[in-house]
């Protein structure tokens, strides 16, 4: 998956802050998807490559995601926002522990849950019933 979010990287469209990320998932059906980010002349409407990822994956057939991959920066491990965050959360049957792996280009790698980047997600179940 390290490999195949290196290579999404590369097909990064960036030309506005020249910051390349690629992402790779891991799907309930055992599939790999991958994504990259995707900015636009008009700054709000780029898309992380975590997202394009996962609607990658969600488009394909897949319901949930057991992993996702994170690759970018030379030697600086990077951070998913806090939108792919919520958005993890939404497609991450086994809740929390969703695998996140982040990795620089050097190698270097970090592991953590969803529950350690996003401890309290917003949860519609929690406010059903209320107006
Ligand atoms: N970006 C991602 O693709 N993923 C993240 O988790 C954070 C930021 C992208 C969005 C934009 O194209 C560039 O990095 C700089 O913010």
């Amino acid at each position: 998956m390290t490999e195949a979010a290196k290579e999404a990287r590369e097909r990064a469209f960036a030309p506005y802050s020249s910051f390349k990320v690629g992402a790779a998932v891991l799907g309930g059906s055992g599939r790999v998807y991958t994504g990259c980010n995707i900015e636009n002349a008009s700054f709000g409407l780029t898309v992380c490559a975590e997202r394009v990822a996962i609607f990658n994956a969600i488009s394909s057939g897949e319901s949930e995601i057991l992993a996702v991959v994170i690759v970018a920066g030379e030697h600086t491990i990077p951070r998913p926002c806090g939108a792919c965050l919520q958005v993890m959360r939404e497609f991450s049957v086994s809740g929390e522990s969703l695998i996140i792996k982040v990795c620089a280009l050097d190698g270097s790698c970090d592991t953590y849950s969803l529950k350690d980047y996003l401890p309290m997600p917003f949860d519609l179940n929690e406010h059903r019933g209320e107006q």
